[in-house]
C-alpha cells in the first residue's frame, strides 16, 4: 500500500476556523492566533483529526482575509509567526494536524508585487505579473469588455496609466497571471514555508480558476458572460476549469511530496461536480470539496443524488470524497433547513432573499431547523470520505439575517455597484459564543444587539487598560439569542447538538474509520417497510459487523429494520423513526 492509499486525510474529520471569528484572546474584537491555541482542548474534545484555517495573513479585509498581503507572514492583529508556532505544536501536541489556505487567484492589491507592477508600469516584467490590458475606446476609456466581477460591478478597474487590470472577485484582488514563471515560483516558495513550519496540508482557494485563456481572440469578442461559466465543462471558458490548471498542481505535487508524510490539499473549485475529480486526482491536490450537500435541499432526493455524486465523482479521481454542509460562504445550514424548501434556479435562491429582507419573509422554524441539523451530521458522519464542519454548526448557529447594514463587511453586501441587492456573507461569520454569561447589554438605539464592550458571550478576553479590563465590541455583532447556543451551556447539557456531535465523531473514530474508503451499500426502505421517496438508507461495514444509516426527512414516523440502535438523533416513537431524523443501527 503506497502512502497515498493510508494517508490520514482521507476519512478525517475537518474543523474550518474562520480565524477573525473563532476567538479572541487580546480584546480587539478581532479573533487571533493565540485564541486558537487556547481553545485547542475544545477542538481535541469535540474528536476532530484536522483543522483548516481561513486565512490569517496580513490583508486589508477587503474580502475577510481572502485579499492576502504576505503569504508568508501572520497579521499582525492576529499574532505573529511564533504565536502560529505555538499553535502548530499545541495542535499537534493534541493529534490535530493543521491546514493553512492559499489563495493562488489573486493577491491583495497591496501585496508588493501588485505595488511593484503598478510603479513599473505598463509593458514591464512586473507588470505581467498580473492581468494588465488596453481599454477600449478612443481613449482607452472603456474596459477591455463586459465581464463582471463576482461581487458585481465590472472585472477591470483602471489604473492611473490608462491600463486596466483584471479582477473576477473585489477590485481589492487583482487577478494573477500563471502564465509567469514568477508567479509559479512565489507560490513554491509560499508552499514550502509553511509546509516547512510543520503545517500538514492546504486548501486552495478558487482552485479552479487560475489558468485563463485571454489572448486567443481580441478580448471584446470574449462571451460578456464567461465570468458565470464556472460549471461549464466544455473546457472553452476562458476563465474558470481550464484544462492547463492542471499543470500547476502537477507542480504543487511534487512540492508536496518532497515531505513525509506528503502534505495534502484540498481544492475548493465550484465547477460541475463532472469534473471536480479531476482537482483530486493522487498526481494533483489529492481532495476537491464535493459543495452537493451544502447546495442540497432538504429531501431524500436530494441527499440520495448528492451522495451517488460524491462517491462516484471520488471514485474517477481514485480518492475519497469529501462532505460539506456549511462554510464561510454559505448561509448556516440549521437557517437553511428551518425555511421552505422550494426548489428555485440557483441554490439558496430563497435564504438569500430572507436574507435581504433581514430575515423577515419567510418563516425561519428553527425548531424543525434544530432537528434536521441533528439528522444531517449523523448521515454525514456515516458516510465515507472527510467531513467538513464550520465553526459554529457543532452548536446549531442559525445564520444571523438581522445584522444592520452599516456593520456588514462583505464586499459583496458592499459593494456599490449591487448595493442593498444582496446581504452577503456574514451573517455566518459573527464571532462564536463560549459563555452564555457574559452577554453583551442590549443597547437602547437597537435591542437585538449589544454593545460589545460589556460582553461578547466569552469571545473577547478583557485585557488590562487604565479604565480597567476591557475590550472592544466583537467586529460582528453578536445578536442576543447567542446566549441559548453558547458552548458553556451546550457542554452542561448532554442533549445538547454539541454533545451529539462529540459522541457521533467519536464512535465514527472507533466503529468507521478503519473500513474500506468508499464502501457503502444502498439498502432499499421498501425492505423494511419504509417510504423510499422519504428516507435514505445505507450500511458499512464497520469495527463490530455492520452499520445501517437511516435518515427520515419526511414528517411522518417510519418503520426500521430489525437491529440495534447505536445512536440516534432524535427519540424513537416506539419502533418507529420520527420525521426528520438519523438513526445508526447495527444490522
Ligand atoms: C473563495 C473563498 C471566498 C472568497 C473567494 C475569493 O471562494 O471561500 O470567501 O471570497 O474565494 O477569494
Amino acid at each position: 500500500m503506497d502512502v497515498f492509499d493510508a494517508a490520514w486525510w482521507k476519512q478525517a474529520v475537518v474543523y474550518q476556523v474562520y480565524p477573525r471569528s473563532f476567538k479572541d484572546a487580546n480584546g480587539d474584537g478581532l479573533g487571533d492566533i493565540p485564541g486558537i491555541t487556547s481553545k485547542i482542548d475544545y477542538l481535541a474534545s469535540l474528536g476532530v483529526d484536522a483543522i483548516w484555517l481561513s486565512p490569517f495573513y496580513p490583508s486589508n479585509l477587503a474580502d475577510g482575509g481572502y485579499d492576502v498581503i504576505d503569504y508568508r507572514n501572520v497579521d499582525p492583529r492576529l499574532g505573529t509567526l511564533g504565536d502560529f508556532d505555538e499553535l502548530v505544536a499545541a495542535a499537534h501536541g493534541a493529534g490535530i494536524k493543521v491546514i493553512v489556505d492559499i489563495v493562488p487567484n489573486h493577491t491583495s492589491n497591496c501585496h508588493a508585487m501588485f505595488k511593484a507592477a503598478l510603479a513599473a508600469g505598463p509593458g514591464s516584467p512586473e507588470r505581467d505579473r498580473y492581468i494588465f490590458r488596453p481599454g477600449q475606446g478612443e481613449h482607452g476609456e472603456l474596459p477591455p469588455n463586459g465581464w463582471q466581477s463576482t461581487f458585481g460591478g465590472p472585472a477591470w478597474e483602471r489604473v492611473e496609466d490608462g491600463e486596466w487590470y483584471l479582477h473576477l472577485f473585489a477590485k481589492e484582488q487583482p487577478d494573477l497571471n500563471w502564465k509567469n514563471p514568477d508567479v509559479h515560483e512565489e507560490f513554491k516558495r509560499t508552499l514550502r514555508f509553511w509546509s516547512d513550519r510543520g503545517v500538514d496540508g492546504f486548501r486552495i482557494d478558487v482552485a479552479h480558476a487560475l489558468a485563463k485563456d485571454l489572448d486567443s481572440r481580441p478580448l471584446a469578442d470574449y462571451d460578456d458572460d464567461a465570468v458565470k461559466g464556472q460549471l461549464d465543462v466544455s473546457g472553452t471558458n476562458p476563465l474558470w476549469d481550464r484544462p492547463e490548471v492542471h499543470d500547476i498542481y502537477r507542480e504543487w505535487r511534487e512540492i508536496f511530496n518532497e515531505y513525509e508524510p506528503p502534505r495534502f490539499a484540498v481544492a475548493e473549485a465550484w465547477v460541475h461536480p463532472n469534473h471536480q475529480y479531476l482537482y483530486a486526482s493522487p498526481d494533483e491536490l489529492g481532495q476537491v470539496f464535493n459543495f452537493e450537500f451544502a447546495k442540497a435541499l432538504w429531501s431524500a432526493a436530494d441527499f440520495k443524488h448528492a451522495i451517488h455524486e460524491g462517491l462516484e465523482s471520488a471514485r474517477r479521481s481514485g480518492s475519497t470524497t469529501t462532505w460539506v454542509m456549511s462554510n464561510h460562504d454559505v448561509p448556516r445550514h440549521a437557517t437553511r433547513y428551518a425555511l421552505p424548501q422550494v426548489p428555485a434556479v440557483t441554490h439558496h435562491q430563497l435564504v438569500n432573499d430572507w436574507l435581504l429582507r433581514d430575515g423577515r419573509s419567510y418563516f425561519e422554524d428553527r425548531g424543525l431547523g434544530a432537528r434536521r441539523a441533528r439528522a444531517a451530521i449523523l448521515m454525514e458522519l456515516a458516510l465515507p470520505g472527510s467531513v467538513y464542519i464550520y465553526q459554529g454548526e457543532e452548536l446549531g448557529l442559525f445564520e444571523v439575517a438581522d445584522i444592520p447594514w452599516d456593520r456588514l463587511e462583505d464586499p459583496q453586501a458592499n459593494n456599490s455597484h449591487d448595493a442593498g441587492k444582496i446581504k452577503g456573507r456574514d451573517g455566518c461569520r459573527v464571532p462564536l459564543p463560549w459563555a452564555s454569561e457574559d452577554r453583551p447589554a442590549p443597547a437602547p438605539w437597537d435591542a437585538r444587539f449589544g454593545d460589545g464592550a460589556t460582553g461578547t458571550f466569552g469571545f473577547s478576553e478583557s485585557v488590562p487598560s487604565a479604565a480597567g479590563p476591557r475590550h472592544a465590541s466583537p467586529h460582528l455583532p453578536q445578536p442576543l439569542w447567542f446566549a441559548d447556543f453558547s458552548v458553556d451551556r451546550q457542554e452542561a447539557d448532554p442533549g445538547s447538538l454539541l454533545a451529539l456531535y462529540r459522541r457521533a465523531i467519536a464512535l465514527r473514530r472507533e466503529l468507521l474509520t478503519s473500513t474500506g474508503d468508499l464502501e457503502v451499500t444502498w439498502v432499499a426502505p421498501e425492505a423494511f417497510g419504509a417510504d423510499p421517496s422519504q428516507v435514505i438508507s445505507f450500511s458499512r461495514p464497520c469495527a463490530n459487523g455492520v452499520l445501517a444509516c437511516i435518515t427520515n426527512f419526511g414528517e411522518r414516523p417510519e418503520p426500521l429494520p430489525a437491529g440495534k440502535v447505536v445512536l440516534s438523533s432524535a427519540e424513537l416513537e416506539g419502533d418507529e423513526l420520527p420525521g426528520d431524523a438519523t438513526v445508526w443501527m447495527s444490522v
